[in-house]
C-alpha cells in the first residue's frame, strides 16, 4: 500500500510518500518534503498565525509535487491520501485539509484523517537507517528496533505535552497531560525571556552547553503528585523573576539559566513518564514531538531507566521526524487504516483525544 501524507498544522508545509504493507510493524519511506516558514517567524520572536497560513498557501502545491516526484510512483499507484486535520493553528490546517479533499475528488482516492498528536508518536515506525542506531535497549539486554507492547507514549511538543498507554499499534488511552503550558512552549516563552532565537528549545539545548544546571534552582510542579499531570507555567514565572532581581543578561548567566530551566523540564518529563511506565507495567517507552529532540532528555532518559534497572526499552524517533512532517502522518494513517468520505473531513483546531 502506498499512502500520501499531507501535513500543515503549524508553520511546517510537509508532503510525504510511504510505502507498507499489511503485517509491517514499520514503513518504508519514500520521499518526505518539509518546507518551513521558520525564518518569518524568527524576525516576530514566534508564530504570528496568518503569516503561517500565508506561506502555508505558497509552499502546499510545490511540496506535494515534490514528495511526488521524487519517487518513481504512478499517480495511479497511490492508494490513499493522509491529512492532518488538528489540532493546530485554523488558517494553517485548512490548506491542507482543503488541498488533500481536493485530490481525494480529482484523483478518486480514499482519503484518512489524522490527529497530529496521534501523528506524533507514529514518527517512531518510519523506517531508516539512522533510526536504527538511536535504538536503546536496557544494560545487557539485546537491542531491538521494534517497540513491544504495551508501551508508553510520552508526546512533548511545542502545544501538547501528554502521556498515554499504547496497548498495540491501534489502541491508545489518554493518562494526562498538562494542566497548563506545554514542555515545547515552556522552551520557547522562557526562550523569549532570555532574548534567544525562536524557537526556544533548540536555542536553549545550545546555551546550556556552557551553562552548569546545578546554579538555579527552579521548582518542577507537580513531579511528586499521583497523578500523571504536568504543569509548566510556574517555570516561566519563576524564569522570570530570578531574571528581573538579577538585572543582568550577560552570556554565563544565560547559560546557567538556560541549563537549569533545560533540567528542570527534563526531570519532570522523565519522573512522570517513569511513573506511567511503572503503573502501567508497560515493556517500551515512546517519545515523540519536537521536544523529544533534545539530546541531554534522550541521554538523561536512558540513564533513568538503567540506574533504575528498569525493563523497558526506550524509543524516540530520528530527530529530523520529531518536529512536524508529512511522513509521520501518513504513517499514523497506515496503522489506523479508516478512510471517510471527502465530504465529511473537516479541520478542527481543538481536536484533542477521544
Ligand atoms: O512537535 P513540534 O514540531 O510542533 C508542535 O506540534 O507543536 O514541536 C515544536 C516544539 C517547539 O516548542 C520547540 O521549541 C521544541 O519543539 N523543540 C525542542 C527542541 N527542538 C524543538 N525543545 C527542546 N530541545 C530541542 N532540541
Ligand atoms: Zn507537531
Amino acid at each position: 500500500m502506498i499512502i500520501l501524507g499531507i501535513e500543515t498544522s503549524c508553520d511546517e508545509t510537509g508532503a510525504a510518500v510511504i510505502e507498507a504493507k499489511k503485517g509491517d510493524k514499520k514503513i518504508n519511506l519514500l520521499s518526505n518534503v518539509v518546507a518551513s516558514s521558520l525564518p518569518i517567524h524568527i524576525k516576530t520572536g514566534g508564530i504570528i498565525p496568518e503569516n503561517a497560513a500565508r506561506q502555508q498557501i505558497k509552499y502546499i502545491i510545490p511540496v506535494i509535487k515534490q514528495a511526488l516526484s521524487s519517487t518513481r510512483v504512478e499517480l495511479s499507484a497511490i492508494d490513499a491520501i493522509a491529512v492532518t486535520i488538528g489540532p493546530g493553528l485554523i488558517g494553517s490546517l485548512l490548506i491542507g485539509v482543503e488541498t488533500a479533499k481536493t485530490l481525494a475528488f480529482a484523483w478518486n482516492k480514499p482519503i484518512i484523517p489524522v490527529n497530529h498528536l496521534i501523528g506524533h508518536i507514529y514518527a517512531n515506525f518510519i523506517e531508516s537507517e539512522s533510526s536504527l542506531s538511536l535504538r536503546s535497549g536496557f544494560a545487557g539486554e539485546a537491542i531491538s528496533e521494534i517497540a513491544e507492547f504495551p508501551a508508553i507514549a510520552l508526546i512533548v511538543s511545542g502545544g501538547h505535552t501528554d502521556l498515554l498507554l499504547m496497548k498495540n499499534y491501534r489502541e491508545l488511552k489518554w493518562l494526562g497531560g498538562t494542566r497548563d503550558d506545554a514542555a515545547g512552549e515552556a522552551f520557547d516563552k522562557i526562550g523569549r525571556l532570555l532574548e534567544l532565537p525562536y524557537p526556544g528549545g533548540p536555542s536553549i539545548e545550545k546555551a546550556s552547553e556552557q551553562g552548569n544546571a546545578a546554579i538555579f534552582k527552579f521548582p518542577r510542579p507537580m513531579i511528586d503528585s499521583n497523578n500523571l499531570d504536568f504543569s509548566f507555567s510556574g517555570l516561566k514565572t519563576a524564569v522570570f523573576q530570578t531574571v528581573q532581581r538579577l538585572k543582568t543578561k550577560d552570556q554565563r548567566l544565560i547559560a546557567n539559566l538556560s541549563a537549569s530551566v533545560q533540567q528542570t523540564i527534563i526531570d519532570v518529563i522523565i519522573t512522570k513518564t517513569l511513573k506511567a511506565a511503572e503503573r502501567y507495567k508497560v515493556k517500551s517507552i515512546i517519545a515523540a514531538g519536537g521536544v523529544s529532540a533534545n539530546q541531554k532528555l534522550r541521554d538523561e532518559f536512558r540513564k533513568k531507566i538503567e540506574d533504575k534497572k528498569m525493563k523497558v526499552k526506550l524509543f524516540f524517533p530520528e530527530k529530523k521526524f520529531c518536529t512536524d512532517n508529512a511522513a509521520m502522518i501518513a504513517t499514523a494513517a497506515f496503522f489506523n487504516y479508516k478512510p471517510i468520505p471527502w465530504q465529511k473531513i473537516t479541520a478542527n483546531p481543538e481536536l484533542y483525544f477521544d
